[in-house]
């Protein structure tokens, strides 16, 4: 077990009177590729520019290799950062965006070039080290922003969002290509992105944060398989978790959740809320299946996505939308009715005011 590379404690951050950091706790360990995801204004930006140290810490700290970096100014940090904006000199050539930064540093001239040769070989760039960014693809400016931080050789690696500017498939060409990367060069990553699809391909360590907070952290099919939150299970997988407000009830020994319209959930045996508990119960999309007519809960399908590989299909079911996949190609169409069937033993509990996970016996 290595150990942990980057640690923060209860680091803070306020902008004026505004707290929008509230006590984040972390360890990240040595060659670790952390993806920090979490939606719009949670505060990712904000963590990553105080790792990098364009950002002043508030209060708690941030330490780096086993060293307090509060005080350390961004340059003798060892850390290179790849924005979503690529953020490239246009006036200058591929050859001399990558050397720039070595320049500056004073780095000796054979040593440079050394770097540039080794960077554009591991990204492809040979062919372009003469053009300037105006002549190359997206794609293409997102390699070399990748570049001119690899050629700097840092300890730790952060990114902003890299991906958010291109389209769809060369965004998945590139993820497959930052993993391959880090998997080939080892160096401890701090990636963020809004995107649940890039933390779950892309990590060893997910970090989902929420105003402010960390919610969980873990492997992501952990995180996947036992969210601790009700917001962790409906912000990964796609399409969501079901999750469903109810009332505990009985029928006659066994516990279920009234969700009104006289539907009736069955609850697992060993939940410990008692009647009249307001619980949400989630269930992801593959734990529901069709069954024949009268055998589960009546549902009127409202849409049929056939995704090739999978079904997703949308289901009235009262006053509640059920999401549905299905890894065969079903053969239902709008309007149809259904009788859906939920595995219970996947079903994951939730304290309707908290959002905390509940424990079944
Ligand atoms: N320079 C700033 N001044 C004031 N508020 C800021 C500043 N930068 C970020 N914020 C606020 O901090 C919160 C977190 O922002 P940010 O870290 O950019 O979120 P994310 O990257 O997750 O979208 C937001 O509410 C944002 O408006
Ligand atoms: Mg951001």
């Amino acid at each position: 077990m290595s150990a942990s590379f980057v640690e923060f404690h209860d680091l803070r951050k306020s902008f004026g009177a505004v707290e929008v950091l509230h006590g984040i706790e972390l360890a990240v360990q040595q060659h670790a590729f952390v993806v920090l995801v979490g939606p719009s204004g949670c505060g990712k930006s904000t963590l990553l520019r105080m790792i990098a140290g364009l950002e002043s810490i508030t209060s708690g700290f941030i330490s780096i290799g086993g060293r307090v970096v509060n005080r350390i100014p961004a340059k003798d940090r060892g850390i290179a950062m790849v924005f979503q904006s690529y953020a490239l000199y246009p006036h200058m050539t591929v050859r001399e965006n990558l050397a720039f930064s070595l320049e500056m540093a004073k780095i000796k001239k054979d040593v440079m070039k050394a770097r540039i040769e080794r960077a554009a070989g591991i990204l492809h760039l040979e062919p372009l080290l003469e053009r300037f960014p105006a002549q190359l693809s997206g794609g293409q400016r997102q390699r070399v922003a990748m570049g001119r931080a690899l050629v700097r050789e840092p300890e730790l690696f952060l990114f902003d969002e890299p991906l958010s500017n291109l389209d769809a498939k060369l965004r998945v060409e590139m993820r497959v290509e930052i993993k391959a990367l880090h998997q080939r060069l080892e160096s401890t990553t701090i990636y963020v992105t809004h995107d649940q699809v890039e933390a779950m391909t892309m990590a060893d360590l997910v970090v989902v944060m929420n105003d402010g907070r960390i919610e969980q952290s873990g492997p992501p099919l952990d995180l996947y398989d036992n969210p601790a939150t009700m917001f962790v299970a409906g912000f990964l997988g796609s399409p969501a978790m079901n999750l469903i407000k109810g009332t505990v009830a009985t029928d006659g020994s066994a516990p279920v959740l009234d969700v009104g319209d006289g539907l009736q959930l069955p609850l697992p045996a060993g939940i410990r809320e008692k009647p009249g508990a307001e619980i949400v119960y989630g269930l992801r999309p593959e734990h529901v299946s069709i069954g024949p007519p009268g055998s589960g809960l009546p549902a009127t399908i409202t849409l049929v996505e056939a995704a090739g590989w999978e079904t997703h299909l949308y289901a009235d079911m009262g006053q509640h939308v059920a999401r549905i996949v299905s890894a065969e190609r079903l053969n239902v169409a709008h309007g149809d009715h259904v009788s859906l069937v939920p595995d219970v033993s996947c079903a994951h509990l939730f304290d309707a005011t908290t959002g905390a996970r509940l424990s079944i016996d």
